[in-house]
């Protein structure tokens, strides 16, 4: 058996500052977090309104569970599909702007069942390079031919699209960049696909809950409401539950509820979450305090970390990173900052390209303007040494 080959692959990863590990985490999520039995003050979290662990959403968990018990019991197409599921779709749709929406069990399968459903050989998929991983492998399940464009080169997309002559034409998109926090030209993007005939699928991920009027979205937030347009968007991060959706036409979301492999062969999420998402998407609807301060979270600390010496990248969302360069170097400073009690993730390669390891800070409506204080005064005290 091949062990010592696996073994010798984690070395080597382990040797370049590259190999991953888990912490554990107990009680809920918030800024606040107990890590592997110490306390620390953490910016890496994805919960970006800080509901993951509001008293409104446990309880309506609760009361799920008492109403539907907690498992769903098979797939949506078999016996799965209940009642909360079915009312949290149409309020979805109803809450982005679209005719219809489909829950998927997370937002990596949601990619894999669009992408997949949508295109297969003779059809040609386009995506920035930087797209999230789960829209890549998506690319490679749908067997159609794959052009990735620089990111956010509208140029040289227009180029690719014009020598695409047959075949369906999918755009894919992340709407904010996970990793580097910034926005994809949802307008050009559009024009595009208006000039070439083409689908756009956006991955929202990062806009859903934070970005547009009441956390509409990043189409909210430019305005555009197409029907060559797919909304992807997750729910387990400004939502603060778990799953995700696709919203689109009719004909499309009856088309993946046919073809989607990831949401025909898995058992439906349990119904007690689709309550809970309910109740989220109420507390998301009128957030506007809770985004209004993220807002001035944001801007406070990027005001405060000018003058460091590591780059602060172009980004206005809750995704703020400071690019570091080599692997090893971010690893240190992610260290430095745990010893002092602050926690900020270090991303290195695959994730992002080699030479660009960086801290991603991701800020919370639950942070204080205490808490980034605190962090941008351990990024000073490390800057200095
Ligand atoms: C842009 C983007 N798309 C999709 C996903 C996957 O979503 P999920 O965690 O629900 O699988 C993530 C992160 O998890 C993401 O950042």
């Amino acid at each position: 058996m091949p062990f010592s080959e696996l073994q010798l692959q984690l070395d080597e990863r382990a040797a370049q500052g590259l190999l991953r590990s888990r912490r554990t985490v107990s009680g809920p999520q918030a800024p606040q977090l107990v890590v592997d039995g110490k306390p620390y003050l953490s910016f890496c979290s994805n919960d970006y309104l800080g509901l993951a662990s509001h008293p409104q959403l446990i309880q309506a968990l609760g009361q799920g569970a008492e109403r539907y018990g907690v498992g769903a019991g098979a797939a949506h197409l078999v016996s799965g599909h209940g009642a909360a599921h079915e009312q949290l779709e149409f309020e979805l749709a109803a809450f982005v702007g679209k005719p219809a929406a489909l829950l998927f069990s997370t937002g990596y399968m949601a990619n894999l069942g669009v992408v997949q459903a949508l295109t297969g050989r003779g059809d040609t998929v386009f995506a920035d390079k930087l797209n999230h991983a789960s829209l890549n492998d998506a690319m490679l399940l749908s067997r159609a031919t794959v052009r990735r464009y620089r990111h956010n080169d509208m140029a040289q997309l227009a180029i690719m699209l014009g020598q695409t002559k047959h075949g369906r034409k999918l755009i894919c998109t992340d709407a904010v960049f996970s990793m580097d926090g910034d926005m994809a030209p949802l307008q050009a993007l559009h024009d595009l696909c208006e000039a070439h005939d083409a689908w756009l699928l956006i991955d929202d991920a990062h806009g859903f809950g934070v970005l547009g009027a009441q956390g509409r979205g990043s189409l909210s937030s430019v305005g555009i409401n197409s029907k060559r347009i797919i909304c992807m968007a997750t729910l387990g991060k400004a939502a603060g539950v778990s799953g995700a959706f696709v919203a689109a036409e009719q004909v499309v979301i009856d088309t993946l509820i046919n073809n989607a492999r990831s949401y025909v062969y898995t058992t439906a999420t349990p119904p007690a979450l689709s309550v809970a998402l309910l109740e989220s998407l109420r507390l998301i609807a009128g957030g506007e305090e809770r985004r209004a301060h993220l807002q001035n979270l944001i801007a406070q600390l990027r005001a405060g970390l000018k003058g460091l010496p590591w780059a602060l990248m172009e980004s206005d969302t809750a995704i703020q990173p400071l690019l570091v360069g080599e692997n090893q170097a971010a690893l240190n400073l992610s260290m430095a900052l745990q010893e002092r009690g602050i926690w900020v993730a270090a991303i290195r390669p695959p994730t992002v390209a080699a030479g660009t390891a960086r801290l991603r800070i991701t800020l919370s409506a639950a942070h204080s303007t205490a808490d980034v204080d605190r962090l941008l005064e351990a990024l000073h005290e490390l800057a200095r040494r």
